[in-house]
C-alpha cells in the first residue's frame, strides 16, 4: 500500500518536472503545461502536481538565487530538467512537509529517470549543502529583491516606481494564494440563496464589496462542490473581473461586442446580465475559442462567435456598428501574478513594449466599430501605465472622436469605490483576501 502511494507520488514529480522544464523552455505558459501534462498522473495526485508546480513558480525567483548560489556552474539548457528538478526539490525542502530525506533522495532519483545518472552526486551534494545551510545562504542572498520581494529585479523596480505607496501591498498579494471567488448567476439564482446553498454544504462565503454578484468562499473547493456549478448557477470569476459587466450595464436589444473574449468570463456575464442583448464574441486563438463555446453551452447561452484577429477588422466585421464594446485586450497580467505565478519566470521587460502595440492597434481598430454615441469599455488585468492610462492618454490625443467618461455613466447607482482614479480610468491593485489588480477605462464616441 505505503509503495504503491509513493510510485504514484513519485510520478507526480516527474511530471512536475517536466512542466517546470517546459515552462522554463519557454514552451507555453503553467496552465496550459498542466492541462497538457495533468493527464500523466491520477487523479487523486493532481492536486499534489498542481501544488508542486505553483509552488516553484510562485517562489521561483529565490529559489532560482539560492539554486544558481549553490551551483558552481549553473546547468547547459539540455539539462533545463535536471534544473527543473532541483527547483522542485529546494521547494520541497524549504516549503513542504516533505521529509528532507525524502525530498533529496528522489530528486537524484529522479536523475536516473531522467537518464542523467552523471548528475546524481551533484544533486546530492548541492540539496544536501542547502539542507545543512539553508539560514547562512539564505542571509547571504537576503539583499537581492529576488529573495527580499521573491519577485524579479525589473517587477520590483517597475511596480516601486509606478506604485511607490501600494508597492508593499502588490508585492504581498500577489505572493499570496488567491482567494477562491465565484460570480452567481443572478438570472437563475439570488446571491443570498446561493450563499445558503453553500452553506448547507458546509462551504463558508462572503458577499464581495463591489461586485453584487461576487461570492468569496472562505476556503477553496473544487468546481463539483459548487451546487448547480453545471447548470450555470455560478461561474469562477475574480471580483475585478466582475466589474466589466456591472459597468457596461447591457440593456435587452443592445448590439455588443467582446473583443478580445477567451475564455469567456465576462461574456458570460454580459449575457447574465441581460439574455437579450445580441453579443458577438471575437477571440485570436482556436484552443482558446472551444473555452468560450464551453462556458457559454454550461451557462445555456449563447452568442456569435468569431474567431478572428479583433484587429483586423476587414476579416471579421459585416460593417453594423456595435452600441458597446468590451475590450479586455491581452496584456501583461501584472495583477494577476498570484494567478498565474509563471509570470515571475518568462515576462520580460521587452513583453511590456510588444504589448502595449499590439493593445494600441486593437483599440484603434476595433473603435471603428462603434457606434456615434456608443461605449467602449477598454480593460486590463495589468499594473503597468503603458498599458492602461498612458496607452488611453495616446489613445485620446489621436482620436477626436473619443472622450473619456466615468465608469458609472451606464449605471449611474454603481459606486466607484473600487481602485484608485488615477489619469485616465480607475487602477485596481490586488488585495489580500479580495479581488485581483485590474485597469478600466471607460470611453464614448461622439
Ligand atoms: C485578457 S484575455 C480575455 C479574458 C476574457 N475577456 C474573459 O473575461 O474571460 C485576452 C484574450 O485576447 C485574446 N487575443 C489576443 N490577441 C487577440 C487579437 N488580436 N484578437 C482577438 N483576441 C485576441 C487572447 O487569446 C486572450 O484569450
Amino acid at each position: 500500500m505505503q509503495a504503491d502511494t509513493s510510485s504514484i507520488q513519485h510520478s507526480a514529480r516527474q511530471v512536475a518536472i517536466r512542466v517546470i522544464e517546459n515552462v522554463l523552455l519557454e514552451q507555453g505558459s503553467l496552465s496550459t503545461q498542466l492541462i497538457r501534462h495533468q493527464e500523466d498522473v491520477s487523479n487523486e495526485h493532481i492536486p499534489l502536481l498542481k501544488e508542486l508546480c505553483f509552488g516553484v513558480c510562485r517562489h521561483y525567483p529565490s529559489l532560482n538565487s539560492i539554486a544558481l548560489h549553490l551551483l558552481a556552474h549553473p546547468f547547459e539548457e539540455k539539462d533545463t530538467d535536471l534544473y527543473a528538478a532541483l527547483l522542485l526539490g529546494l521547494y520541497q525542502l524549504t516549503y513542504m512537509n516533505t521529509p528532507d530525506h525524502a525530498a533529496v533522495n528522489e530528486t537524484v532519483e529522479a536523475c536516473r529517470l531522467l537518464k542523467k545518472d552523471w548528475a546524481t552526486k551533484l544533486m546530492n551534494a548541492v540539496l544536501r549543502r542547502y539542507q545543512r545551510e539553508a539560514d547562512e545562504i539564505v542571509e547571504t542572498l537576503e539583499a537581492q529583491p529576488s529573495i527580499e520581494f521573491n519577485m524579479p529585479k525589473w517587477l520590483v523596480k517597475r511596480f516601486n516606481k509606478h506604485w511607490p505607496e501600494h508597492f508593499e501591498q502588490i508585492i504581498e498579494a500577489s505572493n499570496t494564494h488567491p482567494p477562491m471567488c465565484i460570480r452567481v448567476n443572478e438570472q437563475r439564482v439570488s446571491r443570498e440563496t446561493y450563499k445558503k446553498s453553500l452553506m448547507e454544504q458546509g462551504i463558508k462565503s462572503e458577499a464581495g464589496e463591489f461586485s453584487d454578484s461576487a461570492l468569496y468562499l472562505e476556503k477553496a473547493v473544487r468546481i463539483g462542490e459548487l451546487p448547480h456549478f453545471e447548470d450555470g448557477f455560478v461561474s469562477i470569476q475574480d471580483e475585478a473581473a466582475q466589474l466589466s459587466a456591472h459597468i457596461l450595464s447591457p440593456k435587452a436589444g443592445e448590439k455588443l461586442l467582446d473583443a478580445c473574449a477567451a475564455p469567456g468570463g465576462k461574456t458570460g456575464h454580459l449575457l447574465e446580465k441581460s439574455d437579450s442583448i445580441h453579443l458577438t464574441a471575437v477571440e485570436l486563438e482556436p484552443w482558446r475559442m472551444e473555452k468560450i463555446e464551453s462556458n457559454l453551452e454550461r451557462l445555456g447561452y449563447s452568442a456569435h462567435l468569431i474567431c478572428a484577429d479583433a484587429g483586423d477588422i476587414n476579416n471579421w466585421w459585416d460593417g453594423q456598428p456595435f452600441d458597446k464594446i468590451l475590450l479586455d485586450v491581452p496584456c501583461s497580467a501584472t495583477g494577476v501574478i498570484r494567478r498565474n505565478p509563471d509570470i515571475k519566470i518568462n515576462r520580460k521587460p521587452a513583453d511590456i513594449d510588444e504589448l502595449v502595440v499590439i493593445q494600441r492597434e486593437i483599440l484603434n481598430q476595433v473603435w471603428t466599430t462603434l457606434k456615434p454615441g456608443g461605449f467602449m469599455l477598454y480593460a486590463t488585468c495589468s499594473l503597468m501605465p503603458e498599458e492602461n492610462e498612458q496607452q488611453i492618454q495616446h489613445f485620446l490625443e489621436h482620436q477626436a472622436d473619443a472622450k473619456e467618461v466615468p465608469l458609472n455613466s451606464l449605471a449611474p447607482e454603481f459606486a466607484l469605490e473600487w481602485g484608485i482614479p488615477v489619469s485616465h480610468g480607475r487602477q485596481l491593485f490586488p488585495t489580500l483576501q479580495g479581488h485581483d489588480g485590474f485597469y478600466y477605462c471607460l470611453l464614448h464616441k461622439s
